[in-house]
């Protein structure tokens, strides 16, 4: 596209506002402002305007006929041990034959935990330090030793951080893994808008753009050639996981298993709520569909149902791990149709902008809409999507706040609650206090061993002192 076209594009959206500074601009921030200008998809957003952002008056979610979602319950709480077993084989035989890759989304702003930099590299273990990326690799690499195929890693950064996580991988020699098996790549970005529907300026030279949600993950691994790399490799598995939680297991056979023998495009894990007001996603089901509603869009009366026998009802909660098949993130994230592509979530937010004369403005209020696609949302897309439930202190501790719930400290004790589980269920003998937590500090590396199983294996060549760190 040339300026002058950009430039009438916009005239003919009604969007010439962006370029109201054009004229005063050095050619080079032209530039910039050209290329940001290119690369959005106009007749999206104004299909976004005319359909959400004038009827976003009410933003309450439609909860008519919502019902709790079915999942496959882990052996210990009613699960049939020779199904789980099945699933276990059959996703071994994946590994075996390499089908799987895991697939990490990176590229949120982590404004919540207050670091500056890639949340990847945000320092979790209780002793060594290692980086949530570092544990993850560990992860990896195990699982590729054991099957003995590589698992190709993709990791999705965004504009934000793109970089910096490039870089710091290099900086640590890819933590053993070949580089060629790792690809980085950027998430889309969207432009915020005002309530009037026109694109907002952070800068005389700089639209206001943000990343588009995980959901924007399904078009960007079709987008960036990831989805064609994974054919040319015989993949049709891809191990879904965020970056803030290091207990995931990054390739779980039995998931990938259930996955496989459900013949399921879209396979989830749930993880039970421990209480009503817990800040994560729900799986639901209406009309014979699975979805995920999010928790601040679940009103409280289901919120704090509960069955007869005191349990919530809504109980199965999205902990964000989950099996696509290549086919459905080809499907939906190459979709011409808006209807087959993931929908759009407005949020209201406080967009930094400039006034008329081209000057910073900081908003007290929300003044913009941001627009996210939350991958979940391929739910009621995918044919034969199945719910598994995991163990919610086997995998899912993760580092979103400072302080408090979720924070560095209770994602290091539930690392050391676990590691000493699997001491003691192996005969060791650990100090542990009334929560499991042991009273002295010690360090296992995935690499050394990923599971109970794979440590009770070994458990006979080591001695757990305070300060033990055991690697590969
Ligand atoms: C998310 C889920 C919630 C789930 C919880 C489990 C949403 C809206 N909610 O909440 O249902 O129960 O995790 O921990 O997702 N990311 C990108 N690009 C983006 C935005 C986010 O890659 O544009 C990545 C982040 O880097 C992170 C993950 O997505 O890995 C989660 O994002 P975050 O905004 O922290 O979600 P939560 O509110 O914690």
């Amino acid at each position: 596209m040339t300026p002058d076209s950009i430039r009438h594009a916009y005239r003919d959206a009604a969007q010439e506002q962006v370029f109201q500074f054009f004229d005063h601009l050095s050619p080079s921030a032209q530039e910039t402002l050209l290329h940001q200008a290119a690369a959005i998809d106009l007749a999206e957003i104004d299909h976004l305007v005319k359909t959400l952002v004038r009827a976003s008056g009410s933003t309450s979610v439609d909860v008519a006929g919502v019902e709790p979602a079915q999942y496959v319950p882990l052996p210990r709480a009613g699960g049939d041990p020779a199904q789980w077993a099945a699933a276990k084989a059959a996703g071994e035989s994946a590994l075996r034959a390499g089908r799987v890759a895991a697939f990490t989304v990176a590229g949120g702003q982590g404004t919540r935990l207050g670091f500056d930099g890639p949340k990847g590299t945000f320092p979790v273990t209780p002793l060594t330090g290692k980086t949530l990326f570092q544990v993850f690799a560990e992860k990896i690499l195990a699982a590729s030793r054991r099957y003995g195929k590589p698992i190709p890693w993709f990791i999705m950064t965004s504009d934000i951080n793109h970089e910096a996580t490039v870089a710091f991988f290099e900086a640590h020699d890819h933590f053993g893994i070949e580089p060629g098996l790792i690809q980085f790549f950027s998430q889309g970005l969207m432009p915020a808008v005002t309530p009037e529907g026109k694109i907002l300026l952070a800068a005389p030279g700089q639209i206001a753009l943000s990343p588009d949600g995980h959901g924007g993950s399904l078009r960007a691994l079709v987008r960036n050639g990831c989805t064609a790399k994974m054919a040319s490799m015989g993949i049709d598995v891809v191990s879904y996981f965020q970056v803030d939680n290091p207990l995931v297991h990054c390739i779980d056979p039995a998931f990938i298993g259930f996955h496989l023998l459900h013949a399921s495009e879209l396979t989830s894990k749930t993880c039970l709520k421990t209480y009503a007001a817990e800040k994560v996603g729900v799986f639901v089901q209406r009309g014979g569909r699975a979805e995920v509603l999010e928790y601040s869009d679940l009103p409280a009366t289901l919120t704090n149902a509960t069955d007869p026998d005191g349990q919530l009802r809504f109980r199965a909660g999205s902990i964000a791990i989950h099996i696509f098949s290549r086919e459905l993130v080809e499907r939906m994230g190459d979709a011409k149709d808006p209807a087959l592509r993931l929908p759009f979530h407005l949020a209201k937010k406080k967009v930094p902008t400039v006034d008329a004369n081209g000057q910073p403005i900081e908003p007290s209020e929300p003044n913009g809409i941001k627009f996210e696609m939350f991958v979940f949302d391929a739910l009621p897309f995918a044919k034969n999507p199945v719910i598994v439930e995991t163990a919610r202190e086997d995998e899912f501790s993760p580092v979103k706040n400072a302080e408090g719930n979720d924070s560095p400290k209770t994602c290091r004790d539930d690392q050391l609650r676990q590691w000493a589980r699997w001491c003691l269920a192996a005969g060791k003998s650990i100090p542990v206090d009334s929560t499991g937590l042991p009273t002295v500090s010690f360090e296992i590396s995935p690499l050394f061993a990923d599971s109970g199983e794979a440590f009770a294996a070994r458990a006979a060549e080591i001695d757990i002192q305070d300060r033990t760190i055991l690697e590969g």
